[in-house]
């Protein structure tokens, strides 16, 4: 297995170019699934997951094929789900990745039927589909568990409903919007995800024929149409790779301008950094993150749903705080178990108690390089960032979690002067 290698303390300064969303361009690829005509996604991360992704749609069926070049666009990925022969998304394919429940509401949708592996635990804590089940039986599907699989299936068309989900969702709510745009009248979804995501989600079906009212609030209501058509769809910036290099560079104390991104997009993130003294501006070449001019205090954050303080931010803000004046608290409110980080980064010297769903956080003036295993996405991510911060050298054992997630991640952080390395095994 690859390991990184990084020897920390100095500040980052450069550029780095930003890549399309991996959460959106996961919830683009399965819209194929809802047209016979092609659907070409530019700006497209290259990136593990969205391999996994690109592998089960061809084990449905679907014609993929990827332009490799990395052009500024980013790759461009064009799908065509004409000649579907399958309905089934196996439990290998699945296991790898959460997201490839959100084949089920396109398949059901537009062939009536599909049949998905349950997707499981996961190390961030228990994460049910119960929602988007409960979602897709109020549009008329009948579904079943049977032997670890999904049966879900449909006599004709799905029918608009009206769905109020109790919990916000983002897997939910893509599936439901997804499915209502063919089904016969109207859905309205309240409690619905607000994540850019989702926007971008709801533009790109709209432009494939869709009538959806409300995108970007939390009632979206669609008008379910027969038929949708191609489309040629830009994936919109990653919110979380933005901010993860805005950590980093925050972390390190240094200075980095972070293109084919916009601030709007991740403003709850933008607001606790200029608490904390970082300077974030939109400038005309793209995002400044300056650190260089002062010291970083402690600031406590809680995560929650769009527009709130986003989770897969909350370990890179933990490596932030780790190295601020001053103590914070951080709170996390949607997924239980998911500091999995906070012994790793106690290796590293930082000083973190957890109480219940709490972590409170004593700055330290600097952290120390140590020997670190990756858990997750993120809390990989978040150790990598605290190595680049630390005095030393570190290790980080099982980076495919960040490969998953973060494209050419050591090329982008030692062009910006990292001295960071692959280990391949
Ligand atoms: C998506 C993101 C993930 C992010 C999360 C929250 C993708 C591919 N992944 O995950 O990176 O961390 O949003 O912003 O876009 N829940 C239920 N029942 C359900 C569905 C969810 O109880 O049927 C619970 C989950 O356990 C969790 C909360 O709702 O506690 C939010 O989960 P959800 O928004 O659905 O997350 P994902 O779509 O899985």
């Amino acid at each position: 297995m690859d390991r990184i290698r990084i020897v920390g303390g100095a500040p980052l300064e450069g550029t780095i170019r930003i890549g399309g969303a991996k959460n959106a361009a996961l919830t683009l690829m399965p819209v194929c699934l809802l047209t016979d005509r092609v659907v070409t996604l530019t700006n497209i991360p290259d990136l593990a997951d969205i391999r996994t992704m690109g592998g089960l749609l061809e084990h449905l069926g679907v014609h993929v094929h990827l332009n490799g070049a990395d052009s500024a666009e980013g790759r461009i990925l064009e799908l065509d789900a004409s000649g579907l022969k399958e309905t089934t998304a196996p439990y290998d394919l699945v296991r790898k990745m959460r997201a490839s429940v959100l084949v089920l509401g396109p398949l059901l949708a537009r062939h009536g039927q599909a049949r998905v592996s349950l997707p499981g635990g996961c190390a961030i804590g228990t994460r049910p589909v119960d929602l988007h089940l409960k979602a897709l039986e109020a549009l008329g599907a009948v579904i079943e568990l049977q032997e670890g699989y999904i049966n879900a299936r449909v006599d004709g068309r799905l029918k608009g409903a009206h769905v109020n989900f109790p919990k916000v969702t983002v897997g939910g709510t893509e599936n439901t919007l997804m499915a209502a745009t063919l089904a016969e009248g109207r859905t309205v979804i309240e409690n619905a995800a607000r994540e850019p995501e989702i926007t971008d989600l709801a533009t790109c079906l709209t432009a494939m024929g869709a009538r959806i009212k409300g995108i970007g609030t939390g009632t979206l209501t669609v008008d379910g149409v027969d038929s949708l058509g191609g489309v040629t769809h830009s994936v919109v910036p990653d919110r979380i790779e933005t901010g993860t290099y805005a950590l980093a560079a925050a972390a390190t104390r240094g200075r980095l301008t972070l293109t084919g991104t916009r601030l709007n997009l991740t403003e709850a993130l933008v607001d606790h950094m200029r608490q904390a003294g970082v300077v974030v501006e939109d400038g005309t070449d793209g995002l400044l993150v300056d650190a260089t001019r002062g010291d970083v205090r402690g600031v406590d954050v809680m995560t929650e749903p769009f527009p709130g303080f986003p989770t897969d931010m909350q370990a890179q803000w933990m490596a932030l705080m780790s190295t601020a004046s001053g103590a914070s608290m951080i709170t996390e409110s949607i997924f239980e178990n998911r500091f999995m980080h906070v012994p790793e980064l106690s290796r590293m010297g930082a000083d973190i108690n957890i109480h219940g769903g709490s972590a409170i956080v004593r700055g330290k003036a600097r952290l120390s390089g140590a020997q670190v295993m990756a858990t997750d996405l993120r809390a990989s991510v978040c150790l990598a960032i605290a190595g680049l911060a630390a005095e030393g050298e570190t290790i980080i054992n099982r980076v495919y979690h960040l490969d998953r997630g973060y494209e050419r991640v050591e090329d982008k952080l030692a062009a910006c002067g990292a001295t960071i390395e692959r280990l391949r095994a």
